[in-house]
């Protein structure tokens, strides 16, 4: 038997402009998925509390399987602190942590980067397209600044988050159609947005590698964001309650038309949480989370 984890995420900044080569920054949070898994003699059976979405699992073990050149019949519980379609990466956590506790079990010792790898395959595979950032993270831990078809970076940075779930699940697919939309119909003012989002994010980078607050930076970025379309009067909401109750910045985090939020907290994070509360959403305390994918419990 075997218990192991891995992190969601959240966008720190950048989503959407990601899409057209601006670089993006995303970190780890310290809300996790578990899976037990035991060997049994034959078959695979799978019990979640939340999510009756078993196909990352199933393609996970099937991925393992498949590297490691052999099987085993397997009983899997997942337990998430993640709520599902939120854009807190919950898909990816799933799949490296199962990758993880089924290659434990079978004695495959895998490197991180074949974790990685694997993870983003399977995600590939259940939703025909995904970017390899979710499962990065969720392996990795930390902080990593993204740009497209460059190595990612890591960045030793600190930064006490609130997050506000709006309890809106929403298509990443979609929103990132609807901003490809507006940029087709309004090239001249939609690219410039993008290439400010680009701007922000390269230079919250710098100010988070020598430790200055990055909270403006936030307020700005959701600004273009809700230019761009992807916000909702909800999200607003959140981002304002926040701000009032003494967040230093805050604004929608991955794709928006629903899911979350986040805000910077450096003080206030119990004010901040219980304002979000007050709005009729959740609010996640989730401070960044060094380590990625993990063995929790190996009992052989
Ligand atoms: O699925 P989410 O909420 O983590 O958002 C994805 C971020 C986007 O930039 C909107 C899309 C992408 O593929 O990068």
């Amino acid at each position: 038997m075997i218990t192991t984890s891995a992190p969601g995420k959240v966008i720190l900044f950048g989503e959407h402009a990601v899409v057209y080569g601006e670089p993006a920054l995303v970190c780890a949070i310290d809300k996790r998925v578990y899976i037990h898994a035991s060997k049994v003699p034959s078959g695979l059976k799978i019990i979640s509390g939340k999510s009756k979405d078993f196909r990352y699992v199933k393609k996970a073990v099937e991925l393992v399987f498949e590297h490691a050149g052999k099987k085993c019949g397997l009983d899997i519980k997942i337990d998430s602190e993640l709520p599902p379609a939120s854009g807190l990466g919950s898909s990816a956590a799933v799949s490296v942590a199962t990758i993880l506790a089924v290659s434990e079990l079978l004695g495959a010792k895998l490197s991180k980067a074949e974790i990685a790898k694997l993870g983003h395959k399977a995600e590939l595979e259940v939703q025909g397209a995904a970017s390899p950032t979710d499962t990065a993270i969720s392996t990795f831990g930390g902080v990593l600044f993204i740009q497209p078809k460059k190595k990612y970076q890591r960045i030793n940075a600190a930064l006490p988050l609130v997050v506000g779930y709006t309890g809106v699940e929403r298509s990443t697919k979609i929103l990132v159609q609807n901003v490809r939309s507006l940029k087709e119909k309004f090239p001249e003012i939609v690219n410039p947005i993008i290439r400010d989002i680009g701007k922000i994010t390269r230079k919250a980078k710098r100010r988070l590698e020598n430790n200055e607050d990055v909270g403006e930076l936030m307020d700005i970025n959701h600004g273009l964001l809700c230019a761009l379309g992807v916000s909702t009067e909800k999200l607003n909401e959140l981002v304002y309650a926040a701000r009032k109750a003494g967040a230093k910045g805050a604004k929608l985090t991955g794709a928006g038309g629903g899911g979350c939020m986040i805000a910077c907290v450096p003080k206030n994070a119990e004010k901040v949480a219980r304002a979000i509360e007050a709005c009729g959403c959740t609010a996640l305390r989730a401070p960044i989370s060094k380590e990625g994918a993990r063995v929790e419990k190996h009992a052989i």
